[in-house]
């Protein structure tokens, strides 16, 4: 049986709760959320009654066997850096927080005075296996497009860039690096961070952003280039059906993530 203590209880934490509701290889021993709510309460008196709602990881004899971060940048300080220092393993959500200066470094150290490991979700994108595998051999280049409907960069420098609500054809926002798009698109950025991640780094990824009338879902396309030959991914992100908030694929994948650590085969 895996304890593990989840952070975050909103889009994706509380779907993460529903869908692992009756496994029976996984308990869910606490939520951590920095206040609770008349609906984080209900979420896991429906779906985890049994886990405590906390303001902390718990410590020593209350430790879980896996920290579980969907939180935001914040919790990833907060929760998950001393989490790891005290040997306890963790899987990220919030990858883009690692384009901030020193947080990819921060949590190396503390994985290894732990001497134990953090796992970054792959989250909305597919093909991290392909492109980290690749890495290996040599990577030329890799090239990351999103797609959004106009609408889905409001409140973002893309404003500027175009008149977003009379927009009638595809207009590019951005082009640059994964670093550069993370300063300009931090609550876009966990894709592209994930990619330079497992690929070229965040300077040697190429990032462009698109608000496209002709899309409805958030469109993903990816083309790397190497020593292993090539590859390009396309994925169409459709929101989770009981939670629109968030895209289906980043919780399937923390779910994976879980599961893979719980039951006897792990892929
Ligand atoms: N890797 C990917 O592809 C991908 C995709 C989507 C979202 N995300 C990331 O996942 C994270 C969660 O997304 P969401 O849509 O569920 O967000 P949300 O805003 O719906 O929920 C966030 C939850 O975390 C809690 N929280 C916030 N700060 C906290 C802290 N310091 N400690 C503990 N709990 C804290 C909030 O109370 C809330 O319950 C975000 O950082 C988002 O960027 C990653």
């Amino acid at each position: 049986m895996l304890k593990i203590a989840l952070i975050g209880c909103g889009a994706i934490g509380s779907s993460v709760l529903e869908l692992l509701h009756g496994d029976a290889d996984v308990a869910v021993q606490s939520v951590v959320v920095p206040y609770t709510t008349d609906a984080i309460n209900a979420t896991v008196q429906r779906w985890a009654p049994t886990a405590k709602i906390a303001s902390a990881v718990g410590q020593g004899a209350y430790a879980p066997d896996l920290v579980v971060e969907c939180a935001g940048h914040s919790a990833i300080g907060e929760h998950v850096v001393p989490a790891l220092q005290r040997g306890v393993p963790a899987v990220v959500a919030s990858v883009g927080a690692l384009s901030e200066d020193g947080m990819f470094a921060a949590l190396e150290a503390a994985a290894r005075q732990g001497k134990t490991q953090v796992q970054l979700l792959s989250g909305a994108i597919g093909a991290i296996d392909a492109l980290a595998a690749a890495r290996i051999g040599g990577l030329d280049e890799v090239v990351y497009t999103g797609r959004k409907p106009p609408g889905a960069w409001k409140g973002t420098p893309g404003e500027k860039e175009c008149d977003l609500d009379s927009l009638k054809t595809a207009h590019r926002i951005f082009a640059g690096s994964a670093e550069q798009a993370a300063q300009l698109y931090p609550k876009n950025a966990n894709v592209a961070a994930t990619l330079a991640l497992a690929g070229l780094g965040l300077q040697g990824t190429k990032v462009e952003l698109y608000a496209d009338p002709g899309v409805t879902e958030n469109v993903h396309h990816v083309l790397a280039r190497g020593a292993f030959g090539s590859f390009e991914l396309t994925m169409r992100g459709k929101p989770l059906a009981a939670n629109p908030k968030t895209s289906a694929l980043t919780v399937y994948s923390a779910v994976r993530a879980i599961r893979n650590r719980a039951h006897a085969v792990s892929i």
